[in-house]
């Protein structure tokens, strides 16, 4: 089912079939697009970079079929293909009857039948996020002529962490550089820190989640609508359909529960003709509607389900329980990988809020 209002994005294929895509209807007309930077996004997405990530390397290179002449958009459906290159359907021999616990293939087994296509994770696969970055490298340019900037960071992995984000004053200088990088985050000691933790979980047979937190600057007030017409409904509709995301929160999110109404409520205050908060604890959004603050929102990655590790699961071809350990590659942590797609979520949506 197409995603989206006024944007409509559909992501087809699956992890080891010929290729992937997506198509984004409802893009406007005649606004240039520097394929360049979009391959710098599909770039910080694929996988090979580093010991951090898993070692399938492809080169994740779109080829536009529709909706692009020269380098403007024309208004028709944008339509890019991915080809899969680098596929080791051998890795997943067994998978279909003998399910790894905390990925989709019980669960896709249920509602195909046993039909679905398990190799790679198939329709499931963290693969699937490189046409939703395509989709989110177009959208984010077209923001940023807008004068809407989009960066994240790795706040957390396991226990190591990042600074956060400051919520009334980030900048978009920050957030243009850390949507440059391959492990965005704010300290480099934090980066070192979190390194230690994925190779630690590496050797352990393992592996390590973490939390990407994500900030929208330039963002006019009063975008958006009550109820399920909401920036949050919409968001993380866009955000949970990122495999592994397990939780979002906006501004103070979980931590308002600990506040008082007099902590919690961000006081306004004129700012020349401009109306501001002195805190944010908001996130930028209130009653489902842009206040005309950061926008500012975390998303939650659980650890990589694929282990080398063995642990218990059961055949349901012999319906006996048995043992399974993963190999193949995969990423012993996810999280900056998950970054970029977060970033996208977050440009598709809030284009699709814009328009
Ligand atoms: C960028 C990215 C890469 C991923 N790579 C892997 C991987 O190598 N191995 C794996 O088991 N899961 C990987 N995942 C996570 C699974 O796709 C996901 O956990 C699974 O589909 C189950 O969905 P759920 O965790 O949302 O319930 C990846 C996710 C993302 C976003």
């Amino acid at each position: 089912m197409p995603w989206g209002t006024k944007l409509h994005l559909t992501i087809f294929g699956e992890s080891h079939g010929p290729a992937i895509g997506a198509v984004l209807e409802g893009l406007p007309a005649g606004e240039a697009i520097d394929i360049e930077q979009v391959l710098v996004q599909m770039a910080r997405r694929a996988p090979g970079r580093d010991r951090s990530a898993t070692p399938r390397k492809e080169s994740d290179e779109p080829q536009i079929l529709s909706g692009m002449l020269g380098s403007k958009t024309t208004g028709a459906p944008l339509c890019a293909v991915i080809a899969n290159t680098n596929t080791h359907s051998a890795d997943y021999d067994g998978l279909g009857t003998v399910p790894r616990p905390g990925h989709a293939d019980y669960t896709a087994y249920l509602r195909y039948h046993g039909c679905s296509d398990v190799r790679g994770g198939g329709r499931f696969s963290g693969r699937l996020t490189a046409p939703l970055v395509f989709a989110g490298a177009v959208c984010r340019q077209i923001l940023k002529r807008r004068g809407v900037t989009v960066g994240s960071h790795v706040l957390s992995v396991h226990s190591a962490a990042d600074t956060p984000f400051d919520p009334v004053n980030v900048s978009a200088e920050l957030l243009e550089a850390l949507s440059q990088k391959y492990f965005p985050t704010v300290s480099p000691s934090a980066e070192t820190a979190m390194r230690a933790e994925i190779e630690s979980a590496r050797m352990a047979l393992d592996s390590v989640g973490g939390v990407v937190e994500c900030a929208a600057v330039g963002l006019p007030g009063g975008f958006g609508g009550p109820l399920s017409e909401g920036v949050e409904s919409s968001l993380s509709s866009l955000l949970f359909a990122v495999p592994a995301c397990k939780g979002v929160e906006f501004g103070a999110g979980f931590g308002t529960t600990e506040l008082f109404g007099s902590e919690n409520n961000d006081p306004f205050y004129y700012d020349g003709a401009a109306v501001k908060t002195r805190t944010n604890n908001a996130g930028g959004i209130l009653g489902g509607i842009t206040t005309g603050m950061p926008l500012l929102f975390r998303a939650a990655f659980k650890p990589t389900p694929s282990i080398a590790r063995e642990q218990d699961s059961v055949d349901l071809t012999a319906g006996t329980d048995t043992k399974l350990s993963v190999h193949g590659r995969h990423d012993p942590c996810i999280v900056p990988r998950a970054a970029v797609a977060v970033e996208a979520a977050a440009s598709v949506a809030l284009l699709d809020l814009l328009l």
